[in-house]
């Protein structure tokens, strides 16, 4: 089995470690996380250190994954790991029980937590978190460091921009556009098209403030 290490160590990456050791494809040589000291258990893996301590390891390992809730925060360590080795694998991660139609495709990087349904013909690029138990139905497009937040439900033909958040049970009806850096907030029912970097909830789910980059939301 080819060895990866997993960037943070924080509650998502214990999702992350269940499911990589539930695929069975690679081996977890450690996690990366320069806010943790190095020794710190999680779930039986170790921080190895920084992504200093990986260039020295890099021989060894085949690549990894960066675990972390945030899309802005996901986005810019991945951005760091590229700056300093250009060819890192980012792998992506797929829960056996995920339910993958005809004609998918999953990103680099990207995790698919339990019990989600993807249906068939539908794009997922790459470092999304598609979370436990939601359903993105045929024809999606999904683009770079999005999540699905668990429970979300997606009809067909919706595309979701850049770094934008569908938030825990949050639903939204076939053929809709949501634009980039945008949250959907927990619960809402998305009948109109929304426009990127706003923060948008209710139902029907309607604008309510602007949204800069990186601003949190969980
Ligand atoms: C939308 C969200 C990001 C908050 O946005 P915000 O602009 O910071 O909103 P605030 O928390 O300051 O709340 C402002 C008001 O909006 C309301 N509000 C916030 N989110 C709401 C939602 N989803 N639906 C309805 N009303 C909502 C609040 O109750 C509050 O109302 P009040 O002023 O009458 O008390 C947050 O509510 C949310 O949905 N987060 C996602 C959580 C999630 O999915 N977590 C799992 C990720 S894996």
């Amino acid at each position: 089995m080819d060895n990866i290490v997993i960037f943070g160590s924080g509650g998502h990456s214990k999702v992350v470690i269940d499911i990589v050791e539930k695929e069975g494809r690679y081996n977890i040589v450690g996690l990366v996380d320069p806010f943790q000291p190095i020794g710190k258990e999680v779930l039986g893996y170790e921080v190895i250190g920084d992504l200093q301590d990986l260039i020295e390891m890099n021989e060894t390992v085949l690549g990894g994954i960066v675990a972390m809730g945030d899309n802005w925060k996901r986005y810019e360590t991945v951005k760091r790991i590229q700056e300093l080795l250009p060819t890192f694998y980012f792998v992506k991660a797929i829960h056996p029980s995920a339910q993958i139609g005809k004609n998918v495709t999953i990103g680099n990087g990207t995790v698919v937590m339990a019990n989600t349904v993807i249906n068939s013909h539908t794009s997922i690029r790459d470092h999304c978190i598609i979370n436990t138990k939601s359903s993105i139905d045929h024809d999606g497009c999904l683009h770079n460091f999005v999540t699905i937040a668990p429970g979300a439900t997606l009809a067909g033909s919706v595309s979701i921009g850049d770094h934008s958040v569908i938030s825990i049970g949050a639903t939204v009806i076939h053929n809709r556009n949501i634009g980039r850096h945008t949250v959907i907030g927990a619960g809402s029912t998305v009948l109109h098209d929304i426009d990127s970097y706003v923060v948008a909830y209710g139902t029907p789910a309607k604008s309510i403030r602007e949204r800069k980059e990186g601003e949190p939301y969980l």
